[in-house]
């Protein structure tokens, strides 16, 4: 294959995008992601101030994430001017009551392109220029899940259904390729270099039921979180939030804590198994399924919890989903007050390279515990905080 040059594909895109949009107003929605932010600066180099960029606030960024994108875009050395567009309680009334995570993710795009139209129209815009990469319809038309932004592979006219027609100038480049784009054009290492963020954000971060107060409080995790681990590099690191609230389960949970006093070589009155009542995502042979979230707490004499070494974990996992082929996550506790809170924050990070398989990453248990103290010191509704163990398959890399 011919190696890839940034120059040449920025030079050859800029012309094709001067010639597209031409003289008409083209909208772009903007969301601090990789993608999406090198689409903008490209096409607003290509067709100037014919670019209206808005960054869509719905409510899922991360925290002060609308605006600390819109002041760094629109400062040297891009200058590419943005406008936050509020539609928060149009989003959030849209999930309400959503549970299943593909049906999430339908609602989370119809709410989308609806929101766009309406900015659309509001700016004078038939044009929607959005960053939609390779993956993206692959994954689409694999049938792997729904991305939010894929929309003519999904049978949907956009003219007909939202007034605009689509151009997407970085659907033949893979994600490595958009980095080098990125850098080529001077975006700043923020965004060129950062971890993946999903189009419908922290939606696919909430297990079960969407509610303002649930979301809140897995931003201000998603907040600690990020600042703890960033040191260890791991691809992607993150913290997902659960009802705290078990199903019942009971040979499942006989099985399993007999499984853990045996592998981690501790008393079985010494550990605590439950099997939440929400379940979340996970792959098997190729395809998407729902399994069953299971949270071990193991005490060590002094009541503290136990922290095994994180490779004994992974093995434990791999023991557990093998011998109970409805599970799809097992999580481990670094702490856990044994409250009665409204919710349990997970956190997860996996080291990959193409985002199709994901391992474990092995971070330190002081780093944990610290993420965990800090996670609870914010979110005073938090009861726990676990590592997810599981890789990809037989766990998704989100948790939806
Ligand atoms: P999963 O959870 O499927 O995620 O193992 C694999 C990678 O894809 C990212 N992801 C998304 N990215 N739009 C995106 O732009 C989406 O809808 C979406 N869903 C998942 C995920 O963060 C991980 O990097």
């Amino acid at each position: 294959m011919e190696k890839f040059d940034p120059e040449n594909f920025v030079e050859g895109k800029t012309e094709e995008l001067k010639r597209t949009i031409g003289d008409e107003r083209a909208l772009v929605a903007v969301s601090g992601g990789v993608d999406s932010t090198t689409c903008a600066v490209l096409t607003h180099r290509a067709v100037g101030d014919n670019l209206v960029c808005v960054i869509l606030d719905d409510a899922f960024m991360r925290e002060g994430e609308p605006q600390h994108v819109a002041d760094t875009l629109s400062k040297p050395p891009l200058k590419v001017p943005m406008k936050i567009v509020d539609v928060r309680e149009q989003f959030l009334g849209a999930m309400k009551g959503l549970r299943d995570a593909e049906e999430k993710r339908k609602r989370f795009r119809e709410t989308f392109y609806q929101a766009l139209s309406q900015t659309a129209k509001a700016e004078g815009c038939r044009i929607l220029v959005q960053g939609t990469i390779r993956a993206d319809i692959e994954e689409t038309l694999g049938g792997v899940k729904t991305q939010h932004n894929v929309l003519e592979q999904m049978g949907i006219n956009p003219v007909e259904r939202f007034g605009f027609r689509v151009v997407e100038p970085l659907v033949p480049l893979y994600k490595e390729q958009v980095r080098l784009v990125a850098r080529f054009l001077g975006v700043p290492r923020e965004f060129s270099e950062r971890q993946p963020f999903p189009g419908p954000g922290l939606s696919v971060r909430v297990v079960g039921e969407i509610r303002p107060d649930k979301l809140e409080t897995v931003k201000k995790a998603t907040a600690v979180v990020e600042h703890e681990l960033l040191q260890h590099k791991p691809s992607q690191y993150f913290a997902v939030i659960i009802d705290n609230e078990e199903a019942l389960r009971r040979s499942m949970v006989i099985h399993v804590q007999e499984t853990v006093a045996r592998v981690l070589n501790v008393p079985s009155r010494n550990v605590h198994v439950r099997i939440f009542r929400d379940r979340a995502t996970g792959v098997k042979s190729g395809e998407r399924r729902y399994g069953e979230i299971v949270g071990i707490k193991v005490q060590t004499m002094n009541e503290a919890t136990h922290h095994a070494d994180i490779q004994n974990l992974i093995s434990l996992q791999k023991r557990i989903i093998t011998e109970n082929q409805m599970v799809a996550r097992v999580f481990y506790a670094v702490r856990d007050t044994g409250e009665k809170k409204p919710y349990v924050i997970g956190i997860r990070a996996v080291q990959t390279r193409n985002f199709l398989t994901a391992q474990t990453s092995r971070i330190p248990w002081k780093t944990l515990n610290r993420t965990a103290e800090k996670v609870m010191e914010k979110c005073p509704n938090v009861s726990a905080v676990y590592y997810d163990v599981t890789p990809k398959p037989p766990a998704t890399i989100e948790m939806e």
